[in-house]
């Protein structure tokens, strides 16, 4: 038996119904936001990650699928969207657009990671991209909008966390003065977060070794170290977010596995998702337009995580299907009850009368299926019970079909050309 790849997996029918669910409420949330929607390719070139996301990140160093085209260029599935956005809005020359331009995804991304609950390799994202405003009230926005669509998907427990990098000069200060201190505390930290003091020195606020964590205590936070401009700004969002009455924790260790981000940083966890329990984040990113070879232009974003979102809020209302027709043939010599008997001939003939009723009935808008499979009468009649099916037409006949109402069971010999119009009739609206 041939499976899907380790950490990927089917989202089928049943699965539908909750995913339409979080797709109308991110649709209704950022259009009346202004938000337009946006797709940009599965693949690109593998440089777009390196230079965007940043070359020392784990994305780029241990989780890109990457694939050689056939030309010698490096290509890799997208594993985040805010760099493909990006490349697409300089690729469109969007600046030229009246600013800001707000874009929202709803796609899949992959990443080459240990899969577990909440983890995947194939995983799906909402995200919202603001590009050409840097004013505080796009990061208030924004985050108010991902706590809207959290809300809505009734996602559990939900926390906000809130940090600000400033910027890459302040960082790169910042980032000397803390490789200093973890070397000369080297030897109470774990073998990992050593082995990466001079790559990535950022992580060790990430490690979950209780040693390191004790260090990371007495740490210097980039926080306290933010220039007046930067610490200007992270200020206006939280005034914002106080005023909206979001609540949020400052967390100046916060990390993020993405290095193009400037001032503002955040995170939205639930509690009920155990280890993986970043449902959506982002925050801002003012230098990687420029980066990516565009005029300098500031951005501001998040995305959050579909297969979190569901698994945190689980109880999803899902829709029943709706089903307003089954048009059947009526088998030859086993008609409806109060029917009339069809023949081997009228059997025949009533093929392409019932195959064209079922395409009148959804050209008139309603959901209506064709009986596939030649089931016997009485097994079509136990099938459209199944569907839920409010209809169901037995065509006799090129002429002639039997319309029963599978609510009460009433049934009426019509014209199959009158078939839809009586179900119009009777249709609750
Ligand atoms: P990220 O934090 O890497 O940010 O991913 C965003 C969300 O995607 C996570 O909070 C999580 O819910 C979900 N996610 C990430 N990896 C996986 C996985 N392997 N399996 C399942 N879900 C996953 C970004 O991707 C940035 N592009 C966000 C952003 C937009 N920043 C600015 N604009």
């Amino acid at each position: 038996m041939i499976q899907a790849p380790k950490g990927t997996y089917d989202v089928l029918p049943s699965d539908q119904g909750a995913r339409r669910t979080l797709r109308a409420h991110a649709e209704r949330i950022l259009t009346a936001a202004g938000y337009s929607r946006i797709e940009t390719p599965a693949f690109e070139p593998t440089e777009l990650f390196s230079r965007g996301v940043g070359a020392a990140t784990d994305i780029v160093q241990k989780e890109m699928y990457s694939f050689d085209d056939g030309a010698g260029r490096s290509l890799t599935l997208r594993p985040e969207g805010t760099a493909p956005v990006c490349r697409a809005y300089i690729e469109h020359g969007m600046h030229k657009l009246p600013a800001p331009v707000k874009l929202w995804y709803l796609s899949a991304f992959f990443r080459a990671e240990n899969p577990q609950r909440g983890r995947y390799r194939q995983f799906w994202q909402v995200g919202a991209e603001v590009i050409g405003a840097d004013s505080p009230e796009a990061d208030a926005e924004l985050i108010v909008l991902l706590g809207e669509l959290l809300e809505a998907m009734g996602v559990a427990s939900v926390r906000l966390r809130l940090a600000s990098l400033g910027q890459p000069e302040t960082r790169g200060a910042y980032r000397a003065e803390l490789t200093e201190y973890l070397r000369a505390n080297a030897a109470s930290l774990s073998a990992e977060v050593r082995a990466r003091i001079e790559l990535n020195p950022m992580r060790a606020f990430d490690s979950s070794d209780p040693q390191t964590r004790a260090v990371m205590v007495g740490a210097p936070k980039l926080l306290d170290r933010l220039g007046p401009d930067d610490a200007e700004h992270f200020a206006c969002v939280r005034e914002l977010l106080d005023a909206a009455g979001i609540g949020y924790e400052i967390d100046p260790t916060l990390v993020r596995g993405l290095d193009y981000y400037t001032r503002t940083l955040f995170e939205f966890t639930s509690d009920s998702l155990g280890a993986q329990s970043g449902v959506g984040g982002g925050g801002r990113y003012d230098r990687l337009i420029e980066q990516l070879g565009g005029k300098s232009t500031p951005g501001v974003g998040w995305a959050a995580g579909v297969e979190r979102i569901l698994l945190a809020a689980p109880d999803q209302p899902r829709a029943p299907e709706l089903v307003d027709l089954l048009v059947i043939t009526a088998p030859a010599g086993d008609a409806p009850a109060a029917g009339p008997g069809g023949s081997g001939d009228d059997a025949r003939a009533a093929r392409p009368a019932a195959f064209e009723l079922a395409r009148e009935a959804r050209r008139a808008g309603l959901a209506a299926q064709l009986e596939l499979t030649g089931r016997s009468l009485k097994s079509a009649l136990k099938h459209a019970d199944r569907l839920g099916a409010r209809y169901v037409a037995i065509v006799n006949d090129s002429q002639q079909a039997t319309l029963r109402d599978m609510a009460g069971g009433e049934q009426q010999e019509l014209a199959t050309g009158a078939v839809v119009a009586a179900i119009l009739r009777g249709k609750r609206l």
